[in-house]
Order: C-alpha cells, then structure tokens, then sequence
C-alpha cells in the first residue's frame, strides 16, 4: 500500500467527506441566515459514487473518515453510508459531525451501521442565545439528540463550540460545568475566517487565550502532554483524568501536523480547509470515457496530487491570505 505523504513529510490518514452543503441551522460564523447559494443538488455525488471515492481513498492510505456536512443527518443514505463504509475490506474507523438535530431518529441506526464517534455542534446552553446564533428554536432537539446518542451506546460523544464575542463568550464555564456533568467531551474551536457571510474579524474573534482565562477562573487546567496530530489541545481538570479541548486553529495553527483532506458534497478534494485549487473527482467519476478500473486509476493518482501540491499552511496570519471561495458548510468541517 502507498501512502499519502506530502512534500513536507505528512501523512494523510483522515478523510473528511461533506455529504451535502444544506443545514438545519444557521449558525452565524458559518452561513449568513438568508443563505441561497447552494450546490446544485445534480452535483451532489451519489451514494455509488461516494463510496468508490472512500474504497480508493482507503486504498491508498487514508484510515480515518469522518462525515460532515453541512448537516451530513440530511443526507437520506446517511445509514446506508456509514455501513457500507464500515463493511468495506480494511474498514476505516466511521466518525461522525453534526448538528444533533435529528439524532433522536438517528443515533441508533448509526450505531448499529458502524458508527464510531460523534461530535456535535453546540454553543450555548441557553434557548434565546441558541436562537440568536443558529437562526432556529431549535435547542431541545440538540439536547435531545445528544441524550439519544448515549443511549445508542456512542462513545465519546464530543461537543464543538465555537465562541463568539458579547454572544455567547461569556458561557466558556458553564459549557464545561454541563459537559462534564453530562459526561460529554468538550472542546472550543476559534471562529475561523470561513463564514459565507464574511463575518469574522481577527480584532473581536475570541481567542484560544481568552478562553483558557476563562476557564481559569473556575477550574484548575494542566496540559496534556503528547498532543500528536490532534489539532485540539487537551487540558486536564481539577487534577482529574477529565479533559477540556481548545483548538486554536488561528492564533496556534497546527499545519504541520495535518493529517487531513477533505472531500466536499460536490466531489471536490481539498488538502486544506484553506485551498484555493481543488481536484475534481466528479468529473472522472461522471466520465463516460472511463472503464472502472481507468476511474479508479485516475481517482487515485489525483489524491496523489492533491497530497503533492499540499502547501506547509493554511496562511491565515499571512498578509496576503485569501479567504476560500466556499463556505465552510461547503468544504465541510
Ligand atoms: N470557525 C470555526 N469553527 C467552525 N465551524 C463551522 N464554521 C466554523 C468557523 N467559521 C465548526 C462547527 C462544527 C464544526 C464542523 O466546525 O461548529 O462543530
Ligand atoms: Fe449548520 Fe454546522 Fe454550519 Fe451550524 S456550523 S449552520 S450546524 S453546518
């Protein structure tokens, strides 16, 4: 077997695949509330299609796939998805990304198809915040959800929150005071520069710093040594084996220990959340010039490329950064 080793010594094992770019949600750092540029839904892989691409992704390297979205729970072969990926020959462990919505329905059918681990998106614990940031009355269904996930048996079940400044930043304790009750696994992410509605703001977005402060001031936190290419670093609390995650992708990128690309729902391979080239795997996919071995071939010589053409970071401390063209609910996170 190969492996997908790039010009600066990285190692691809994880694939991130966005299933679709619609949500349930209109979470403010991640698309505006009257969003309307959408993938044309014929450009969407298929079910077919998705799976050749994860069978020569697996061929080549990668051991890890982890479903996103958009709201990857909106895809209806969601199910089918995740078993068959869990059935194939050198099955890559299955991880999951969402928004919790519709976890109530799904969690255990997940479970039972093979699914591994599950993050999910929650930023607040508070219904009129919740609304405010997502656009939707939607949080007991979260909460719901995640109750449903533990009952099917899903371990760890991790939440992302992301922080957002006079919205929600005030809320870094009380997230981690529910979740450690709750059992969960939590970790902040800093907002990124990858909002359709180009919102974000290196002057007001809330730091990894900020949010140790935070922290600090109700819990004693030590970091966790040997952090490997987790993006999150893991801190432990109160002298207890528990841990709290803070990934600080701005202020703190750990580019040099990616070990990711990204498949978005239109099948595009992205080496980074940040590129501007993609690889387009839907068009060989969609070519009637190709056998299916000659599809295979050429799928994975471009995964091959995309690794090459990897650059050492994303650049979003360079003057002369450019944010992407898609959103994040379009890359997928
Ligand atoms: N910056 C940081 N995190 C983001 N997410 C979505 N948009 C952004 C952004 N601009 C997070 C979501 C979700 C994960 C997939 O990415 O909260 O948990
Ligand atoms: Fe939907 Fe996730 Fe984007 Fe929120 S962050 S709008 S849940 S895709």
């Amino acid at each position: 077997m190969s492996s997908l080793t790039d010009s600066y010594g990285r190692k691809h094992r994880d694939l991130r695949v966005s299933l679709t770019d619609r949500c349930s949600l209109r979470c403010a750092y991640c698309m505006p509330h009257d969003f309307s540029d959408w993938l044309k839904s014929e450009h969407l892989l298929n079910t077919d299609e998705l799976m050749t691409v994860v069978s020569v992704a697996v061929a080549v390297g990668i051991e890890e796939i982890r479903l996103t979205g958009g709201e990857p729970l909106l895809r209806a072969d969601i199910v089918e998805i995740v078993s068959r990926i869990s059935a194939l020959a050198n099955a890559p462990s299955v991880s999951l990304t969402t928004n919790g919505l519709r976890l109530v329905q799904l969690a255990k059918p997940l479970a039972e198809a093979g699914l591994q681990r599950i993050n999910v998106s929650l930023d607040t614990l508070d219904r009129s915040r919740f609304m405010a940031l997502t656009h939707r009355d939607r949080i007991e269904d979260v909460f719901a959800g995640l109750h449903a996930a533990r009952e099917a048996g899903l371990a760890p079940i991790k939440i992302n929150s992301v922080l957002l400044k006079d919205i929600n930043d005030d809320e870094a304790p009380s997230l981690l005071k529910w979740a450690l009750a709750e059992g969960y696994s939590l970790r902040f992410i800093e907002q990124m520069p990858l909002d359709a509605g180009g919102i974000w703001d290196r002057a007001t977005m809330v730091t990894a710093d900020a949010i140790l402060a935070s922290l600090s001031e109700e819990f004693e936190l030590a970091p966790v040594p040997g952090r490997g290419s987790s993006p999150a670093q893991e801190f432990y609390i109160n002298g207890t084996q528990a841990t709290v995650g803070i990934i600080a992708s701005v202020t703190e990128p750990f580019c040099g220990a990616c070990d990711r690309l990204r498949l978005t729902s239109d099948g595009q391979l992205r080496s980074c959340l940040f590129s501007l080239e993609e690889m387009d795997l839907r068009k060989v996919l969609r070519s009637l010039d190709y056998s299916q071995d000659q599809i295979t071939q050429e799928l994975s010589d471009r995964f091959y490329k995309a690794v090459a053409g990897k650059l050492p970071g994303h650049g979003i401390n360079d003057p002369s950064f450019i944010q992407p063209r898609r959103p994040m609910s379009a890359i997928g996170g």
